[in-house]
């Protein structure tokens, strides 16, 4: 058996094979059911001196196992660097920038109102925005041709029966003639208001109204107060102080204007609350005996109050917006800087 050569020849092969596969194929040349070492493996028998051949065989499979395994070893690392160049990964590149959304701002003050008024018992309902003139206004207290109409001029559809609302209100007369005068009454209504209003930084010809009603028995003022003072303090922090000041509205007697300490300023001045250190954020009052009456409730026995808070306002207000446009000019780059503002 001329061992050097097998060693050599079989060291070159195994040397000069590119891929685990060519050199799986050594492997079966030599191993395999006819390989050369299995071949000589069965010659053993016929051996003259069978120690000598044993050891010889021995060494020339040893010269195999070696130099397959080390072979297989460098292929196999090979293997593993090309992949690591293919997948690399450059960890000094800018990371790519998932557009994320956020909640729209004034949606997110909706919600904080709701959260807050929910906890307090009231429910959200909803109402058209294509009101009936009699919602809208005669239930409320304003009869066609009443002055006060004047300062509510809206989007008229259809003659004067059918308009855009004006005001959320009418949601009040719509609740309380489906409760029937019956039962009590406490909920809040978020949702849009139209009017006939040049738009400019502080007018939008549609804007956002959270309305409220309670009626219940022997409901005051005072009980307007409280739930105002209380809500104001949740939304705007505690240390925010509430101011009624008279007011006007057909729906409500006596009617009140709601304003809250400057959160900004905290009542010193500034250019927020254009330096009074107050700010208006809605119109409330106790409903009007008359609107309880044409509502269904007999006001000797029930009472109530009720609010509107302008939901634009409050948002503007709360994150500093100077332009109520900023809410339906639908421009990221504006939007954007308001994005998660209370995570911050
Ligand atoms: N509807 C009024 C407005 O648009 C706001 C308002 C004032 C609503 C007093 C009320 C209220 O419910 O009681 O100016």
């Amino acid at each position: 058996m001329e061992k050097d050569i097998i060693i050599k020849e079989l060291s070159e092969k195994i040397n000069n094979v590119k891929s685990i596969q060519e050199l799986n194929d050594v492997k079966v040349e030599y191993t395999g059911k006819k390989g050369i070492i299995t071949e000589l493996q069965n010659g053993i028998k016929d051996a003259v001196d069978k120690k000598e051949y044993g050891m010889t065989l021995n060494e020339i499979k040893n010269a195999f196992n070696d130099a397959f395994n080390k072979k297989q070893e460098e292929l196999n690392n090979l293997e593993i660097n090309k992949k690591l160049e293919s997948e690399k990964i450059d960890i000094t590149l800018p990371a790519t920038e998932l557009p994320v959304g956020a909640p729209s701002i004034l949606e997110k003050v909706i919600e904080d109102f709701e959260d807050v008024f929910m906890s307090m018992g009231y429910d959200v309902v909803d109402g058209p925005e294509l009101e009936e003139d009699r919602f809208n206004f005669e239930l409320l207290g304003l009869p066609k041709g009443h002055p006060a109409r004047d300062a509510q001029d809206t989007f008229y559809v259809k003659g004067d029966e059918l308009l855009m609302r004006s005001h959320t209100s009418p949601v009040q007369a719509r609740t309380m003639l489906a409760k029937g005068g019956k039962e009590p009454v406490r909920i809040i209504c978020p949702g849009k208001a139209y009017r006939r209003d040049d738009d400019d930084a502080t007018h939008s010809h549609q804007f956002t109204q959270i309305e409220g009603l309670i009626v219940d028995k022997d409901i005051k003022l005072s009980d307007l107060k409280g739930t105002v003072t209380v809500i104001c303090k949740r939304l705007f922090g505690e240390d925010t102080v509430t101011r009624f000041r008279p007011s006007y509205y057909q729906f409500t007697e006596p009617s009140v204007e709601m304003d809250i300490s400057c959160f900004n300023c905290k009542g010193k001045g500034c250019n927020i609350c254009k330096n009074t250190g107050w700010i208006t954020i809605g119109g409330a009052g106790v409903v009007h005996y008359d609107v309880l009456k044409g509502c269904g409730y007999d006001p000797s026995i029930w009472s109530g109050f009720a609010f509107g808070f302008g939901a634009e306002r409050c948002a503007m207000l709360k994150y500093g917006i100077s332009d109520i446009r900023t809410f339906y000019n639908v421009d990221l780059r504006e939007v954007k800087s308001f994005d998660r503002k209370d995570s911050e």
